[in-house]
């Protein structure tokens, strides 16, 4: 199955069976794992099977975590060799610092560490990967993904710090991307966030490409095609305050982490609220995309025409994405699959002219294969 290759592969090479164990329990859930006690067998392993990251306790025997890493770095095989490797160590940070620099690692762990400075570190390291490949791409497509990139950035430090949303910027930042859709070439978008380790990232990449493409076929104009980018962009902002463990975790959420699932509409409407210039359509869609026309949405259970038309569209968008967008617990499911279980089982959550419309143009750009 193809699909489940993207699951990223991740190497432990740690001597201590406690410590391996701690970040194999940690990662599983997330990742696939393999481990090993020594570098030799750890290089055979790599050299059989190319992992997407490399974690390396320093004192892995019998050559030593650095030593490792440099004959990575040396490796024949351009994936082998450019891999992200992170460093666990005993050492003093500054010490430590010193060290990875020296062999080129890319990153470090001082131990004892904190389950969620692995996970930041694991998924950071895994995107700069993925973003590294967008170099590879035509100028305007890297512009889309870089310029979204920043935005979104930008956006989980204005959480933190309490600043404001430059929503002119962020209009500037989106234009790449409506222009790469009007030259209706928007799957190398896709493409470039599909391993990209930042979930709420790539589906709001996703929804807001979907989206912007959705408003071009319905005939609206470049600006209201940026409103529907930056409204796509901004429309789950509220996750990033949710636990990995809970926005990532595979299977059934029980009550108490559904109900911190659900906040993230009322998170993100504070946040933008609070922005005094975001345009009251991003709101819109931010506020109510999780409405269902039969009522049984969240946050308020609104009805039929009480959803606004902007929000029908993109709830269409996000369960569109969300049903096709690979997950560590599940494939991507196919595009005519996804379409039919709209059309069929969701039926009565979705406007169904709009949805018409929607699959027309999703099976016109597709051909109803895997996004
Ligand atoms: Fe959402
Ligand atoms: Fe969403």
């Amino acid at each position: 199955m193809p699909e489940l290759r993207q699951v990223p592969l991740l190497v432990i090479v740690d001597p201590a069976t406690s410590h391996r164990d701690q970040i194999v329990r940690a990662l599983i859930n997330f990742y696939r794992v393999n481990y090993y006690a020594d570098t030799d067998s750890a290089l055979r392993g790599i050299r059989t099977r190319t992992p997407d990251l490399i974690i390396i306790d320093d004192l892995a025997p019998p050559q030593g975590g650095y030593e490792l890493v440099r004959q990575i770095r040396r490796d024949q095989n351009p994936d082998i060799a450019d891999m992200p490797i992170i460093i666990t160590s005993k050492l003093e940070e500054s010490a430590l610092q010193h060290a990875v620099r020296k062999c080129d690692a890319n990153a470090y762990l001082v131990k004892p560490y904190r389950y969620s400075a692995l996970m930041h570190a694991v998924t950071t390291q895994l995107s700069l990967h993925v973003e590294a490949q967008w170099d590879l791409l035509p100028p305007k497509e890297r512009a889309a993904l870089r310029g979204t990139l920043d935005v979104f950035q930008s956006l989980s430090e204005i959480m933190e710090t309490g600043t404001r949303i430059d929503y002119a910027g962020m209009r500037t930042a989106c234009e790449p991307l409506v222009d790469v859709i009007a030259a209706s070439d928007f799957r190398a978008l896709l493409n470039g966030v599909k391993s990209h380790d930042n979930y709420t990232y790539a589906h709001s990449l996703k929804v807001a490409t979907m989206l912007c493409l959705f408003g071009s076929a319905i005939g609206l104009n470049h600006n209201e095609q940026l409103l529907l980018a930056c409204g796509g962009l901004l429309h789950d902002t509220g996750k990033m305050l949710i636990p990995h463990a809970v926005l990532n975790k595979p299977g059934r959420l029980d009550a108490g982490e559904w109900e911190v699932m659900r906040s993230h509409v009322p998170v993100t409407l504070d946040f933008l609220q609070a922005s005094l210039t975001i345009p009251k359509a991003a709101i819109i869609i931010a506020g109510q995309h999780h409405e269902k026309l039969d009522g049984s949405g969240y946050p308020k259970g609104l009805k039929g025409k009480e959803i606004n038309e902007l929000a029908r569209m993109a709830a269409i968008v996000d369960i569109f994405s969300a049903l096709t967008d690979r997950r560590v617990y599940k494939p991507g499911m196919p595009v005519s699959e996804a379409l039919a279980m709209m059309t069929g089982p969701m039926a009565a959550h979705l406007d169904q002219h709009l949805l018409r419309l929607f699959k027309e143009l999703v099976l016109d750009t597709t051909g109803g294969e895997i996004l």
